[in-house]
């Protein structure tokens, strides 16, 4: 593990103090990847993991797809958050930390730290993602903003992150898991994510969970393949990731982006579709993989929520559903999962 205190080229206004960045990405980020591409492509069916979306250009690309008219789910969440906020923060008591997984560029959590700063004088915002480059840039926009706020970040996977938070003492903490983030585990993992986070809190803390709801296929399958082709972008940087890494020569032009929900088993499968039979070579992972057409790659699920499922997936994880926030178009919900 390397920690790195962020100072050179910082602006004057912000002191050394205020912002400490722990990076627990190892060395060689790439070592993850190598061996994880390696794995997805050489069983059947093929797969990626999805956290190799949010390369520098993926999380830009994310960020794009939060402005796009078909993906609802940002505008929701925020629209709840605007209206809710102090309602929110209200339910944990006494001074409170904020830590966040998989924080992004923390635009939605500006909603949160004010609320929390209308209620106490000081805020320790805590927020892990896998992105350094995006932790970097949002600690420092956010601290140019509230002067009474400090950061210290993990740059880590959220399980190695929740690792080095479950040893640190906190005031009552509130976590975040916004974005239906949540979406991306299959059950199994959610409730392994759930659980350890609980690890790291107290009886009477709080987890505000954002989950999105199951809905009409045609609505949903549109927020996962927009009409600009910001989706597929971002979908398809995954193998332009595996060019410029790990040389590959994946023709970008030769794959699709497929998007396509899953009602029996309530989740938009996300794949990338090989448009003809092909063989692609990767290089420095000294590896030949053959394509028949059509063939796909599966690189994300979202699986869709409805408020029974969020209950009962709290009450296997130690915490109860104590409150849920929609907006008016009840197209998402905003869940306060007390730790009890
Ligand atoms: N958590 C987001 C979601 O499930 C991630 C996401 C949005 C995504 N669009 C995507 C992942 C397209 C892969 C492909 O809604």
């Amino acid at each position: 593990m390397s920690t790195k205190r962020v100072s050179t080229t910082e602006p004057k206004h912000i002191s050394e103090e205020k912002l400490f960045i722990h990076n627990l990405v190892k060395r060689d980020p790439r070592a993850g990847l190598a061996e994880d591409v390696r794995r997805g492509l050489t069983t059947q069916p093929k797969r990626f993991l999805p956290k190799y979306f949010y390369d520098e250009l993926g999380s830009q690309l994310f960020e794009a797809i939060c402005l796009l008219p078909e993906y609802y789910l940002t505008r929701a969440e925020n629209e709840i958050l605007q209206r809710y906020a102090d309602e929110i923060v209200a339910t944990v008591a006494g001074p409170t930390t904020l830590i966040e997984m998989g924080s992004g560029s923390a635009s939605k959590t500006r909603l949160l730290i004010e609320a929390l700063l209308r209620k106490q004088d000081e805020l320790l915002f805590m927020p892990i993602d896998i992105s350094a480059t995006a932790l970097e840039s949002s600690s420092r926009i956010l601290l140019q903003s509230y002067p009474r706020l400090n950061i210290e970040a993990y740059a880590a996977d959220y399980f190695a992150g929740l690792a080095e938070l479950a040893k640190e003492q906190r005031t009552h903490t509130l976590a975040l898991f916004l974005g239906s983030n949540i979406s991306n585990f299959d059950p199994e993992e959610a409730l392994k994510f759930l659980r350890a986070l609980r690890q790291v809190l107290h009886e009477g803390d709080a987890l505000l969970l954002g989950a999105d709801l199951k809905k009409e296929k045609s609505v949903l399958e549109a927020a996962y393949n927009d009409a600009l082709g910001v989706t597929a972008a971002f979908n398809l940087n995954v193998l332009a990731r595996i060019n410029r890494e790990l040389g590959g020569n994946f023709d970008l032009r030769a794959f699709s982006h497929c998007a396509v929900y899953n009602q029996d088993a309530g989740r938009v499968e996300i794949y990338i579709d090989s448009n003809r039979e092909q063989t692609v070579t990767i290089d420095k992972l000294d590896l030949q993989v053959q394509f028949s057409e059509g063939e796909q790659i599966h690189t994300e699920n979202s699986y869709k929520y409805d408020l029974e499922n969020i209950g009962k997936l709290a009450a296997a994880t130690g915490f109860t559903r104590a409150q849920t926030w929609q907006d008016q178009k009840q197209q998402f919900s905003s869940n306060l999962l007390l730790a009890v």
